[in-house]
């Protein structure tokens, strides 16, 4: 297995195919796995969001499983795990765009007719169209991630990366405030060739492909009974959402809406949402994930979690972990400080739309007990 140390940048290039609103830095699992895991041993992340784990895990040559109830999480995890040629991932895109009828149903009102080019909408409506028929190989999972980080992001004065007007990229502005703040400064969207974006995107991320492994990638609530399948895993590591942090698909309602979620914005909580409702409610929901992966797991398996909590919560994170490891099947060994959370690119440092601040952030490491 290669050292981390020794994997080469081009080669870590694809964990950057889309951004995530939170995540950890691909080091992150690297460092817990590189040097201790053996070939053939399984790795899970029961909240995988856009797969670092499993993108660790591949780069060391380990198989892996990724559970996450977010339909962005899962189709960037997918993509983390996929092999293909850039000539294939453009020529599927140019195979799609060649066969675009005159006629494309788009969604209307103000924010799609300032948001995109009517004719980069239309194309942008109708690539999303043939991906939700079908995305069943590997490189239509890449052009698919391809396009969920290219989908909205900063207008530059080179060419053009993304295909919105002025946006973030972490997360999907409010309709109504984007229309106003495209309004107010006059900003129309660009006219951008989404072929030459997907090329330069494609050939960004997979110049250099890491050689794959057997993955199981599940759009799921980790709570649920049976979701790990039947492996047994060796490791786990994962960051669970902090307690009170609960914008996961709101946020991301622009690259949603392109895996087939409302053109509009969601707010109402989804099924899958942990229990937020009290610091005990939560941790029992946790402690429900840990029992889980805990049957799942092989007699000297490991649990890392990283966690930490958002400052309009009022709790204690460590204690609220701690907590929800208690009569789970693991055993607490070591909880030690990850460092100031906006220090590096830890999770919490992409809290930066005025949302809640972010408390400090904890590694905690655990056994089977
Ligand atoms: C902190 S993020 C994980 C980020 C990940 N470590 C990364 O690097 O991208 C937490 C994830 O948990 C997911 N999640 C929330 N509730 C869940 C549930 N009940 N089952 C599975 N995933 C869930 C969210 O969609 C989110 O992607």
């Amino acid at each position: 297995m290669p050292a981390a140390r020794h994997i080469e940048e081009p080669l870590r290039a694809l964990n950057a195919i889309c951004p995530y609103y939170t995540m950890f830095p691909l080091e992150f699992p690297l460092r817990v796995l590189r040097g201790r895991a053996e070939k053939g041993e399984w790795v899970v992340d029961p909240f995988c969001g856009r797969g670092t784990t499993n993108f660790a895990a591949r780069l060391l040559g380990l198989p892996s499983v990724g559970v996450d109830s977010s339909p962005v999480a899962v189709a960037l995890t997918q993509a983390k795990l996929a092999d293909a040629r850039v000539s294939d991932v453009v020529r599927v895109a140019v195979g799609i765009l060649d066969a675009m009828p005159s006629r494309v149903s788009v969604p209307q009102g103000e924010f799609w007719e300032r948001a995109f080019e009517s004719s980069v909408l239309r194309q942008v409506c109708w690539l999303r169209k043939e991906l939700l028929r079908d995305c069943s190989s590997d490189s239509r999972l890449l052009l698919r991630a391809i396009l969920l980080g290219a989908l909205h992001g900063p207008c530059t004065k080179s060419a053009a990366s993304h295909l919105s007007n002025q946006c973030p990229r972490t997360f999907a502005p409010k309709p109504d405030y984007a229309v106003r703040f495209w309004r107010e400064r006059r900003l129309e969207p660009p006219v951008v060739d989404v072929v030459e974006v997907v090329k330069i995107r494609a050939r960004r991320y997979l110049s250099e492909r890491p050689k794959q492994t057997a993955t199981h990638v599940v759009l799921g609530d980790s709570r649920a009974e049976g979701v790990f399948g039947k492996r047994k895993f060796r490791w786990a590591i994962t960051s669970p959402p902090y307690y009170g942090m609960r914008t996961y698909i709101p946020d991301q309602w622009l690259r949603n809406w392109f895996l087939g979620g409302p053109a509009t914005v969601a707010y109402r909580p989804p099924e899958q949402e942990l229990d937020h409702g009290s610091a005990e409610a939560f941790a029992d929901d946790l402690r429900k994930v840990w029992k889980g992966v805990a049957a799942n797991a092989a007699e000297d398996a490991r649990l890392v979690i990283r966690f930490g909590g958002i400052a309009d919560r009022d709790v204690d994170p460590v204690e609220l972990l701690k907590n929800s490891l208690k009569a789970s099947g693991w055993r607490l060994t070591t909880a030690v400080s990850a460092g100031d959370a906006n220090a590096g690119r830890r999770q919490a440092t992409q809290f930066v739309h005025g949302g809640p601040a972010p408390k400090e952030e904890h590694d905690f490491y655990a056994v089977l007990d």
